[in-house]
């Protein structure tokens, strides 16, 4: 199966074993960054990165993950991708970590549009998913930017950093996808206001 060729700078790439340790050096240089966010975080170690490895080729078989090892300039920076999928119900959620010094580039807003592309035209998908913890702002402006639709906030579902948190969920389908190319040339270019708006006025007219 092929990767995501995103743009000139990026590609999503297939987890492979042999990237367990650069995978994991990532993780361990930015670890006190991505544990505000992540709970599996702080504990993380390379065995669980080769047992998260491994999961991903299984899944890779059976179709329900994507091509996620986020590759910028030719060097590993971090993860997008699909991390969930319900084939019963054409739905998935997406998501993401990127390491600290890259961040300010639009690296993984550009990578979503590629999963998502991925998404909802090869693997079928009616309904894409994006959730981040309420005070996450930065992952919250992803979805945002990208003119998913927010559909709520789900209460204390997350322990991170020793209390329960809640979760924010953003959603795109199918059809906003579709009519977001048409509007905007095979989404190139970030999703302005403009565009969020006429989202909202379609979803208002019966
Ligand atoms: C969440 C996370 C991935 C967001 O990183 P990010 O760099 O803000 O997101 P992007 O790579 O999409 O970049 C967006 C930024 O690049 C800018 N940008 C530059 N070129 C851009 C382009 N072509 N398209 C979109 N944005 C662009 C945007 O304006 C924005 O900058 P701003 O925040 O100063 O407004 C990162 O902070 C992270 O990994 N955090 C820790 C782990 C985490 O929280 N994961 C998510 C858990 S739900």
């Amino acid at each position: 199966m092929a990767n995501i060729h995103v743009d000139d700078e990026i590609t999503l790439r297939w987890p492979v074993m042999d990237a367990a340790d650069e995978m994991f050096a990532l993780i361990a240089a930015n670890r006190t960054y991505l544990a505000r966010w992540l709970p599996w975080a702080p504990d993380h170690t390379l065995e669980n990165e080769r047992q998260w490895i491994k999961g991903r080729m299984q899944v890779k078989v059976g179709g329900t993950c994507s091509p996620s090892l986020l590759i910028y300039q030719g060097s590993l920076v971090g993860l997008t991708g699909v991390t969930s999928k319900d084939p019963l119900n054409k739905s998935c959620t997406l998501g993401y970590y990127l390491a600290g010094a890259y961040q300010g580039r639009g690296i993984v807003t550009r990578a979503c549009r590629g999963v998502l592309s991925y998404a909802f035209d090869t693997l079928g998908m009616h309904r894409v998913q994006i959730s981040a913890n309420p005070a996450n702002t930065r992952s919250l402006a992803i979805p945002r930017r990208l003119g998913f639709i927010y559909e709520g906030t789900m209460r204390e579902v997350e322990f991170l950093n020793g209390r329960f948190q809640d979760s924010t969920s953003y959603y795109m389908l199918a059809s906003e996808w579709t009519r977001l190319r048409s509007m905007e040339g095979e989404v190139k270019r970030p999703i302005g206001p403009t565009v969020r708006q006429a989202l909202h006025d379609q979803k208002r007219t019966p």
